[in-house]
């Protein structure tokens, strides 16, 4: 959450920071700040709100320094407000901070100081990191001893851009748990919470790790630990191109993604098959490994946990492995039983998710390889889980996902191909069959996005609903909770996804009539019991809106329908997903809502 800029180079930094800033909104977006040295010292500008406030804010001043740093906030400690928003400045506003994170020692250090004369102005855990370099620089006169020494006191996770006014020619960073890459320029460098923020001007990102230093200045970048021994650092070049980081002409970029979709599964599938055969060496098991395991865990949080309970049922189904789904949040403190010859699969989109991070570090400490099932190249998760295969679904932007969702299930896919082969728990023929319907999902979800009209339709007329329930059975089940988390995040219309069997066990006394319920059927072998159980709400009131597999099961008494392809049921959920993304979006569209930037939420959760 937050997402942090910095520049030092040859041109005035103002519009460089606010450009880089737009692009890390996704990671929160309540309040915004740019510092910049100007006429030998550190100007501060922030205003609460979106970007486009802080905007209008600094075109009304002349800004014309070339180093800087800035920052857009989702709140954590005190509210959206300009004394919360970074930069925070220390007293004589000589030392600017920009923080993404949570100082978990905030308390503290904040007693610590105030003992010591210090005065906080806000509510902030990052006020500390100002007032704490202040208090060691005051001694050293070194800014990176300074910052050495506040990175032994504070506890907790953070990125840090830092700004000393005795220092013009250079801008810190440091870091913990949170990410940062510092962009290589020619003549110039840049500091970024993710790479989409300085893809326009370098590919080259240096990613520092936890507890180092970085000194930055226009022509080098030097990286030191915290005994301000300097350390080797190799460059890594970003692949994708801007574009992919642009809206090319679609109003938001959630729809964009969406349409994305048959890209991202089709780019994550291809690498991994040749012939038949499923090549997953990257993730540094071999085929020896992977046949031990008698158990998986996957751990994730929000829509990766979503894609991690279809893989549960993909991988028993085909490969015959017991396979425990968990919350990272709840896993990570659940003391959970961890069985020798296990695998964790952690999944997450951005790498950087702090529960799923530390579930991930719960489980290595207890002696379980780790897999992560990761968008993000060089991540915190990528980097430190024992293995990786990435889902390539390249940079996503809307807060809401959808295209590294459907890559996520892709790879749960191929894993539970790949165990099914090993363990021989498919004939040669089902197999193939797996492999082949596997090679052409991506066609089949590019033939649900042609013609959407129907759908758009349907949402504009429900978008005053008030609740909205969710069915289905086995993967159906596990495809309804993202299909519910979809419509709550963006429409703010309450949604619970239900297993449909258990519907009648309380739930059904909250149907009344015109009460919404999104039917998922795509399960042949479990239509019938779906059809009762639409039936069941219909007879109550509720208005039905059906997903089934083969047109010719669409039952008459559904409100409306949408049939999906046919596919092997173990891989519908790929399909049936994108009718109910879409259904969110355009109900959020008539909503007149912010689809990129749904309130209250941020993309990357680096806090607990
Ligand atoms: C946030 C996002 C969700 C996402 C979840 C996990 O809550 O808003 O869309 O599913 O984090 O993120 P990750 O990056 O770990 O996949």
């Amino acid at each position: 959450m937050c997402g942090i800029v910095g520049y030092i180079g040859g041109e005035p930094a103002a519009p460089l920071l606010l450009d880089g800033l737009e692009k890390l909104e996704y990671r929160g977006y309540d309040s915004a700040g740019i510092a910049v040295f100007d006429d030998g010292a550190i100007k501060i500008v922030k205003a609460k709100g979106k970007l486009s406030v802080l905007k209008n804010l600094v075109a009304g001043r002349e800004l014309t320094g070339c180093i800087g740093i800035g920052h857009t906030r989702w709140a954590t400690h005190g509210e959206p407000s300009v004394p919360n928003a970074h930069p925070h400045f220390n007293a004589s506003r000589t030392i600017a901070v920009v923080h993404n994170g949570i100082i978990e020692n905030y308390t503290e250090m904040r007693k610590y100081l105030s003992e010591k004369g210090y005065r906080f102005i806000s509510d902030t855990d990052t006020e500390v990191v100002a007032h704490l370099l202040d208090y060691y620089y005051s001694k050293t006169n070194d800014p990176k001893e300074a910052i050495s020494r506040m990175l032994t006191r504070i506890e907790g996770s953070y990125a840090l851009g830092m700004l000393f006014a005795d220092f013009p020619d250079t801008v810190f960073a440091a870091r913990k748990d949170s990410p940062l890459a510092i962009g290589l320029g020619t003549g110039c460098n840049f500091i970024a919470s993710d790479a989409p923020a300085i893809i326009k001007h370098t590919r080259d990102v240096i990613y520092i790790g936890n507890r180092e230093i970085a000194e930055i200045k226009k022509d080098s970048v030097e990286v030191f630990n915290l005994d301000l021994e300097p350390l080797k650092k190799e460059a890594v070049r970003i692949e994708w191109d801007v574009e992919a980081a642009e809206k090319n002409g679609f109003e938001h970029f959630m729809l964009k993604e969406i349409y994305e979709q048959p890209a991202a599964i089709k780019n994550t599938v291809y690498p991994r098959i040749s012939g038949s055969e499923i090549n997953l060496d990257e993730s540094g098991l071999s085929d020896d490994d992977f046949s031990r395991f008698k158990k998986i865990y996957v751990v994730a949080c929000g829509s990766a946990y979503h894609a991690g309970v279809v893989g549960k049922y993909v991988i028993e189904k085909l490969a015959r492995i017991p396979v425990e789904t968990d919350l990272a949040s709840e896993f990570r403190y659940r003391d959970p039983i961890y069985e020798k010859d296990a695998l964790c699969v952690v999944i997450s989109q951005s790498g950087e998710t702090a529960d799923t991070l530390a579930a991930l570090r719960e489980a290595k400490k207890h002696g379980v390889f780790t897999l992560g099932i990761v968008n993000v190249v060089g991540s915190s998760i990528a980097r430190e889980a024992d293995g990786v295969i990435y889902t390539h679904a390249g940079p996503e932007i809307s807060v809401a996902t959808t295209k590294a969702y459907s890559a996520q299930l892709a790879v749960t896919y191929l894993l539970a191909l790949k165990l099914a082969r090993l363990r021989g728990t498919l004939d040669d023929k089902e197999y193939r069959d797996y492999v082949d319907e596997l090679k052409t999902l991506h066609e089949k979800a590019a033939q649900l996005l042609g013609d959407n009209e129907d759908i758009q339709r349907y949402a504009a007329g429900k978008a005053g609903e008030r609740d909205i329930f969710f069915i289905g059975r086995g993967i159906d089940y596990a495809a309804a909770l993202e299909g519910s988390l979809k419509l709550k995040e963006i429409s703010y219309i309450h949604s619970e996804a239900y297993a449909a069997g258990e519907l009648k066990h309380g739930t059904i006394s909250l149907i009344e009539k015109n009460t919404l319920v999104i039917s998922l059927a795509t399960q042949p072998d479990l239509f019938e019991k779906m059809k009762s159980n639409s039936e069941e709400v219909a007879c109550r009131g509720a208005d039905v809106f059906m997903i089934t597999q083969a047109e010719a099961q669409a039952d008459e008494k559904a409100d409306f329908s949408v049939s999906i392809p046919d596919v092997l049921p173990a891989f519908s959920a790929s399909l049936s997903v994108i009718p109910l993304q879409l259904f969110a979006y355009y109900v959020c569209l008539t909503k007149g809502l912010d689809v990129d930037k749904p309130r209250n939420l941020a993309k990357s959760v680096t806090v607990e």
